[in-house]
Order: C-alpha cells, then sequence, then structure tokens
C-alpha cells in the first residue's frame, strides 16, 4: 500500500506535559529506563524507536531490572513459548514493584496487540500500568503522561486505521557499526500458522527518500551494516529491487543486508540485483517452512518446492558462494513422518549455511488453530532433533568450500569464553579469528583455516 508518512519531528504539546510532570516527579534528574525487545528484528528496531522517544521526553538507558524506574517489555507473539516466557517475567517483576513502588511496568509489542493477552494482563498483573499495542507508538508520550501525572493505568491495543507511516521518529540504535531499517510494516500473506499479520497489520511500505535518505546518514555516522527490514521485503510497493540499486549507489564502504524475503515473491531479477551490486551481500533468508507440497499449501505459502530449487538453483548459478538460510516448522497440524522426511530432504539438497527450526506452536485466531494440533509436543521435540542432526551434518560439509579462500568479515566482538574475534562474512557465516579487540566494527580479510559445524575459523589478514 501506498501512503503519504507523517513526521513526528515536531516537540508536541504531550511531549512537553511529559517533560514537566518527570522533572517534578524525578526532581530534576533523568529517569532509567529497562527495555528489552522480544521477537524478531523488526520488534527489535521498535525498540530502538520506543528508546528514542523516550530520550526525548529525558530517559536514560540501563542494562539491568533493578536500577530503572521504567521497565518496559516489548513483546512477541508468534509461539506459545514467547508468551510464556513474559508471563514469567511479569511474575517476577511482581517482587521489584513491592521493592519500590513507583516503579512504572510497560508491557508492548506483538503479544499484547491480541485482546485476550492485554486482558489477562489487565486481570492477572495488577503491577503494569501501560500496556501498549504495535500501533500506539505515536501516542507514547501521551500514554506515559497518563500514568505518571494521574497514577493511571493505560491500555492502548486498539488498530489504527490511520495507515500513514511515521517518519523522522528518533532511535536509540543497540550497535555503533550495524543498524536495522525498516522498508515495509506489516503482513498480508496469511500463512495459516502464523499471528503476525493480525497484530502487525496490513502492508505499508515506506517512501524509498525516506529510506534512502536514513541509510545515507548512517554511513556517514559510520555504519558498516544495514540490513532492511520487512515481513516479506519483496512485496515493497516501490520496488525492492530499484530500492536495492539506489542504496548500493550511496557512497561508503557498507554493507546491505535485507529480511525475510518469501518465496513466492523472489524474482530472478533480485539474484541479479543482489549478484550486481557489490555492497548486496550474497546470501538469502529464504523461509521453505517445509520441503513438502502438501504442507506448504496447507500452510498457504503459495510456491512449492520446485519453484524454490529454481531460485537456488539460479543464485548458485550466478556466484558459486551464494549463502541460503531459513525457517522450518516442524509437526504442523496432520503433518506425517514421511512428510517431516521430505523436509530433511530438501534441507540437504540446498544446501543451507544455517537454519531457524521451530516445533509448530498453535495461535489463537489463525486459520490453523481450527486444525487438530494432532503430533505430540515430544514427537515434534524428536523430530526437531533429527532436523538439526541433519542439518549439523550438512553444513560442516558446506562450509569446506570456503577454506583456503580469504572472506571479507565484519568484526562484531571479542568473545568473551575464548578470546576471538566473531563476526560475519559477506555471505553471512560466522567466521572467528584471533585479533585485537580495537578491530571491533571494521572490515577484515580473514583467511579460512578450517570449518565446523557452526562456524568457520581464520587468520586475520589485513583490516580493510
Ligand atoms: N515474515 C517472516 C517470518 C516471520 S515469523 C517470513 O515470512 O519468513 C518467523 C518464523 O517463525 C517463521 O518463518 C516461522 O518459521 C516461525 N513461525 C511463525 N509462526 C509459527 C507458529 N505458529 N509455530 C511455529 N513457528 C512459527
Ligand atoms: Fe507470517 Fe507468512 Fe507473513 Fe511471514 S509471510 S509474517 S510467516 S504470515
Ligand atoms: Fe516479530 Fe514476534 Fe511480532 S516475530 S513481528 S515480534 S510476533
Amino acid at each position: 500500500m501506498v501512503v503519504k508518512p507523517i513526521s513526528s519531528g515536531i516537540e508536541s504539546f504531550e511531549l512537553s506535559l511529559l517533560k514537566n510532570v518527570i522533572s517534578e516527579k524525578y526532581k530534576g534528574r533523568s529517569p532509567v529506563c529497562y527495555l528489552h525487545s522480544y521477537g524478531c528484528q523488526q520488534n527489535v528496531s521498535d525498540g530502538e524507536k520506543i528508546k528514542g522517544e523516550l530520550e526525548r521526553a529525558g530517559f536514560v538507558f540501563c542494562e539491568d531490572e533493578e536500577s530503572a524506574d521504567l521497565i518496559v517489555l516489548n513483546t512477541c507473539a508468534v509461539r506459545e513459548n514467547a508468551h510464556e516466557r513474559v508471563y514469567g517475567k511479569l511474575g517476577e517483576l511482581k517482587h521489584l514493584k513491592e521493592r519500590n513502588k513507583e516503579l512504572v511496568i510497560c508491557v508492548c509489542g506483538c503479544m499484547v496487540q491480541q485482546e485476550y493477552v492485554a486482558e489477562k494482563i489487565k486481570e492477572t498483573y495488577p503491577h503494569v500500568s501501560l500496556v501498549f499495542g504495535t500501533f500506539a507508538l505515536p501516542s507514547l508520550h501521551k500514554m506515559l503522561y497518563e500514568v505518571l501525572a494521574f497514577r493511571k493505568r493505560v491500555f492502548n491495543i486498539s488498530e489504527n486505521d490511520d495507515p500513514r507511516i511515521y517518519e523522522d521518529v528518533p532511535m536509540v540504535r543497540g550497535s555503533k557499526f550495524k543498524a536495522y531499517v525498516t522498508v515495509m510494516y506489516g503482513c498480508n500473506n496469511f500463512c495459516t500458522y502464523c499471528i503476525v499479520p493480525y497484530v502487525r497489520g496490513r502492508e505499508r511500505s515506506r517512501e524509498p527518500e525516506a529510506v534512502i535518505s536514513e541509510v545515507r546518514q548512517l554511513v556517514r555516522e559510520g555504519y558498516k551494516e544495514i540490513t532492511l527490514l520487512g515481513q516479506n521485503v519483496n512485496s515493497y510497493a516501490y520496488g525492492f529491487e530499484k530500492l536495492l540499486r539506489a542504496l548500493n549507489d550511496i557512497e561508503g564502504d557498507f554493507w546491505i543486508r535485507f529480511m525475510s524475503s518469501h518465496p513466492k515473491d523472489v524474482s530472478f531479477e533480485l539474484i541479479d540485483t543482489i549478484v550486481d551490486c557489490e555492497k548486496v551481500c550474497t546470501h538469502l533468508h529464504l523461509p521453505v517452512q517445509s520441503g513438502n507440497d502438501e504442507i506448504l499449501k496447507r500452510m498457504n505459502r503459495r510456491y512449492d518446492t520446485k519453484k524454490y530449487l529454481e531460485i537456488v538453483d539460479y543464485a548458485r548459478s550466478r556466484a558459486d558462494g551464494f549463502s541460503f538460510s531459513t525457517d522450518i516448522i516442524v509437526g504442523f497440524p496432520g503433518e506425517s513422518y514421511e512428510q517431516f522426511c521430505d523436509t530433511k530432504a530438501f534441507v540437504r539438497k540446498v544446501g543451507y549455511d544455517n537454519i531457524y527450526s521451530f516445533v509448530y506452536s498453535k495461535r489463537e485466531g489463525t486459520r490453523a488453530s481450527k486444525l487438530e494440533d494432532n503430533i505430540s509436543s515430544k514427537q515434534k521435540g524428536l523430530w526437531l532433533r533429527e532436523l538439526l542432526d541433519e542439518q549439523r551434518e550438512t553444513v560442516e560439509k558446506l562450509f569446506h568450500r570456503f577454506v583456503g579462500r580469504t572472506l571479507r568479515v565484519l568484526v562484531e566482538e571479542k568473545s568473551k569464553k575464548d578470546g576471538f574475534l566473531t563476526g560475519h562474512s559477506y555471505e553471512n557465516i560466522i567466521v572467528e579469528f584471533e585479533g585485537d579487540e580495537s578491530l571491533t566494527g571494521s572490515f577484515c580479510n580473514v583467511k579460512i583455516l578450517d570449518a565446523m559445524n557452526w562456524a568457520l575459523k581464520g587468520k586475520l589478514i589485513d583490516q580493510i
């Protein structure tokens, strides 16, 4: 959907009210916020925006809950265990609230966008004062003002029917060299198992100019890796390939990644664009979900394994280091062991450098929730283990294609466990090597000496 953006740049009346109440309540000191985002990168990015809006109001941030005046849990709804983790955390926070009556606890994000969850929190966790869904960020200052000034409990989960996108939202980013840039919000695909379209609304694309100027600014600030985000970036309303080419033209030494892609919408033109644009990394996160066509149909994925393999083959014919990663669900309602074995065989056939596999989890309100979830969790767990064993064997062989080659790596951190520097290569493979911590945040050439079943081991050649 194409819609005109609105800007959040100007200081609103609500923001000045909030600043006043903050200055009275905290007697001139900066209040401290602890924020944790669960779930996907999109949610992490939303968390960075929430922090940006809080910073404008005068908040500073901390890494531990004990020293916080405001605790924000930015939640995910994609699987049942995501819910359980949040309820567990809310249980723990009750004790903190008993010790510090002034503590404000807030729950936001995808999970509370579901009415029954917001209702449950209202009833069961009276120590939670603010609950807001994925559409409410523009009213954050107003909601927080009401909580602080009137000690009200505020619940705002209404779906915003204004589809415009708020631009110029300030962000407090989690990294100085890797940045997430959302290109589209929402999802229209309604895969039968998935809650995302219900909690994130319909697809909305940001205007290319807004994306390009944000990336240009990030590169100016020294960011080395930009990851474009959307639930299905291939349906970006203004042409995703065109956007990639425009971003590739921005001057500077940086990488562009993106996720996720939907196999039904990936074209050879996308592969050509990735290969032609030197800044766009030769890696595709392409969730397959299942290697069985009947299950794919019942998941409403709208592609088959043949179409998927055509993309893989074409990409590998264009660039031999081309890397694929994927998401897989095991134990979809009615799935037979034979159908699960098709998925295992498919994983071997494609040769993924990384897979994220999940056991099926019934989500209230989705189409699949009406199907009988007939596979026991023990069975699903066994299948998951089988799949991971398969993947471990496959990946070690696959990684050997890199041994002896020199890969460009963005150094991310020095591992506390074994003292190695770690980072991801252009192809998105984890690489470990010895070197000084000062290399963090820079590109290095690393000669690959060995392959493990989760990463490559190498030797530093030079910093570039
Ligand atoms: N938009 C992205 C993924 C969003 S959710 C895409 O289409 O690829 C991330 C992953 O969670 C999905 O790819 C899927 O593998 C998994 N997932 C989603 N709903 C699930 C459910 N009900 N049970 C188990 N896994 C699920
Ligand atoms: Fe969920 Fe499918 Fe949309 Fe991905 S594309 S968010 S799996 S509905
Ligand atoms: Fe992401 Fe979870 Fe929401 S995967 S979009 S945070 S439901």
